[in-house]
């Protein structure tokens, strides 16, 4: 089971470094959040698998990285300044600001009803649409109606319903003259909403100097700012965060030639090819046929209805994840169909026809036209676009959430703890019988297998934890551990069966695909002191840290170590022992089956590699 909560995940990732809330020191700042070291391997990780199946995969993508603050007749001609708007309104007696949308959907049937009557509209949508558009009528109609503060369950005193532009704004250079006045709109720019407009602006340049061919697409990664009304959910929905963004060009539907995609087949498809990106990296290799078929069952594909598409969209199919708890079905990807609104809004000489269609005004601060020559079709035409626009952020909140698994601490049976009381007993009987074949080695003057010193204060230990029973159940491993057990063959039968059993009973496992867990290798020495087997441990760190994030810790038991290493999602850890001082050989130990086997250090890396799916 996946997690049951968002606030089990939220505890993991600050718990464990992952993510910390941002400005703590005086007292954190709305819903911005710092990624701590786990958090920001996972957040490069989730990036670069996306580059990977968005450019390097594809013989028709090209990346870019354009600034984050542009002209600010970018953000007027894409319609953003105008459009990118929520609907607020407040409460006077209780100082709550709500959006009217969020408001009028937390109100009883009746209420609704009511407005819908006296709006004459059938939906939330259109309510919202029926308010804004009635400036004056709009408070009396929410007091007539009744509509309820959900802060304290009353009827609120409502204010005029007034849109609210999510976009943050700065200037560039100093600027002392007030709001809205000439000079400080010269010197006004915006924090980007979305990293498409970027890649827009930059068409013709990638076009032109890679001599690309319609169809052909541009990725991009970085961050986006929006001041929203409601962020919450922990990191799912923030002011600042990131996206992963592919505008892909195409030729507009009169150009298509028989047997070629048009718009829609092009959209189907890019729908397909990042639902499967989603479930790929969802799904962790151990996953058998079940867990992939629930794991699926979180994702959906929803159309959007009419009235929720974006002023730019034709269609947009977004992906969705059943995210724990009261959160439920978000939407974690937008997979828009944008035509040729973004590229003919920024472009001057649109003909009129094309203006009128797509809403636009003429473009008279732009002083390049965004078309294209078709050298198949042997036509200049301005492209149309596909968009697959994701949420970096909110991918890593979805991958934890799938990944989370919180296996609770089991009651060992009476049966159970019967088991180690007489695998414990087997264990005495053999390293008896071996302290007295060393003690005759050493009176024949032979050097001895076992020393027996060693061997009986381990034997002493494990008395006095298999008399403490169940309570000791935490030492067992402990014991275990002992040096004067090594090399003791029912301790090496019995070692495998009694972790597996101890971390059955606490354990909390993120499954995490191999390519996006933080850390990939864990090495541990089974014994910190003894020299030799530290530095072997060591060296195989230092040796795949070259490749990857391979970490070395030696601070506690090993079963408690694998259990760390657990919680955040590290695929493979490998146990150096005495043997492998002995044979070259180490343990390797998989996260997901806890399945351990013995691989030559030599055909680590081999091993490592293909299992990892770098
Ligand atoms: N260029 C299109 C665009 O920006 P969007 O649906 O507004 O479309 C795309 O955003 C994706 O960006 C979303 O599916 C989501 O994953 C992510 N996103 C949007 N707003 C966000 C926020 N406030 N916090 C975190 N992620 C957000």
């Amino acid at each position: 089971m996946p997690a049951k909560s968002l606030e089990q995940v939220r505890n993991l990732c600050m718990r464990r470094g992952f993510v910390f809330p941002g400005s703590a020191a005086y007292g954190g700042v709305a819903s911005f959040w710092d990624y701590g070291p786990l958090g920001v391997e996972l957040l490069n990780n989730v990036k670069k698998a996306w580059w990977q199946d968005a450019v390097y995969a594809r013989d028709d993508m090209d990346g870019l990285d354009a600034a984050v603050l542009m002209s600010r007749k970018v953000w007027q001609h894409s319609g953003h300044e105008a459009t990118f708007n929520d609907p607020l309104v407040d409460n006077k007696k209780t100082k709550k600001r709500y959006r009217l949308d969020h408001l009028l959907e937390a109100q009883t049937h009746e209420v609704r009803a009511a407005l819908y009557e006296a709006t004459g509209s059938e939906d939330v949508v259109g309510l919202v649409h029926a308010l804004m558009g009635q400036p004056g009528n709009a408070p009396m109609q929410l007091h007539s109606a009744q509509v309820i503060d959900p802060a304290n369950g009353e009827q609120g005193d409502w204010t005029e319903p007034r849109q609210f532009n999510l976009m943050f704004q700065s200037h560039v250079g100093p600027v002392s003259a007030a709001q809205g006045t000439d000079e400080e709109k010269a010197a006004r720019v915006y924090l980007r909403p979305e990293t498409a407009q970027g890649i827009f602006m930059n068409f013709a340049h990638v076009q032109r100097s890679l001599a690309r061919k319609v169809p052909f697409g541009i990725a991009q990664i970085g961050k986006a700012f929006r001041n929203e009304i409601t962020p919450g959910n922990f990191i799912f929905r923030t002011r600042e965060f990131e996206q992963m963004e592919i505008e892909f060009f195409i030729k507009p539907p009169q150009f298509v030639a028989e047997g070629e995609k048009n718009d829609e087949q092009w959209h189907e498809e890019w729908v397909q090819q990042r639902y499967r990106w989603w479930l790929r990296y969802a799904t962790p290799p151990s996953a058998g046929n079940v867990e992939m078929e629930e794991t699926e069952s979180r994702f959906r594909k929803r159309a959007q209805a009419a009235d929720e598409l974006a002023h730019y969209a034709k269609a947009t199919t977004d992906i969705e994840y059943l995210f724990p708890g009261a959160l439920g079905w978000g939407e974690i990807e937008g997979v828009a169909n944008r035509t040729d609104f973004d590229l003919s809004a920024h472009s001057k000489d649109v003909p009129e026809e094309d203006l009128k269609r797509l809403k636009l005004e003429v473009n008279k601060d732009s002083n390049e036209k965004f078309d294209y020559f078709d050298p198949d079709a042997k036509a200049r035409y301005i492209p149309w676009v596909i968009e697959p626009s994701a949420g970096a952020t909110r991918a890593l909140l979805t991958f934890l959430c799938e990944a989370y698994h919180e296996e609770l601490v089991k009651e060992p049976t009476k049966q159970e703890i019967d088991q180690i009381r007489s695998d414990a007993a087997m264990i005495r009987k053999n390293a008896e019988k071996k302290v007295k074949e060393a003690r005759k080695d050493i009176e024949a003057g032979k050097e001895p297998k076992h020393q027996p010193d060693k061997v009986e204060a381990f034997l002493a230990q494990l008395e006095d934890v298999v008399a403490r029973l169940p309570a000791s159940l935490d030492e067992v491993l402990l014991a275990l551990d002992h040096e004067g057990a090594q090399n003791l063959e029912p301790v090496k039968k019995f070692r495998p069966p009694t972790e597996k059993f101890m971390e059955d009973c606490t354990r909390t496992v993120l499954r995490l695909h191999p390519a996006l867990a933080p850390i990939k290798l864990a090495v541990f020495p089974l014994k910190k002191n003894k020299p030799e087997i530290v530095e072997l441990a060591k060296s195989i760190k230092q040796k795949f840290q070259k490749h990857f994030r391979t970490v070395y810790d030696d601070s506690a038991g090993i079963g408690r170590l694998y259990r760390r290493q657990d919680e955040i999602g590290t695929p493979y850890c490998i146990t150096v022992d005495f043997e492998s001082l002995e044979d070259g050989t180490v343990t390797v130990r998989e996260r997901d089956t806890m399945a351990q086997e013995r691989v030559a250090i030599d055909d680590l890396h081999d091993y490592l590699l293909p299992r990892l799916e770098l």
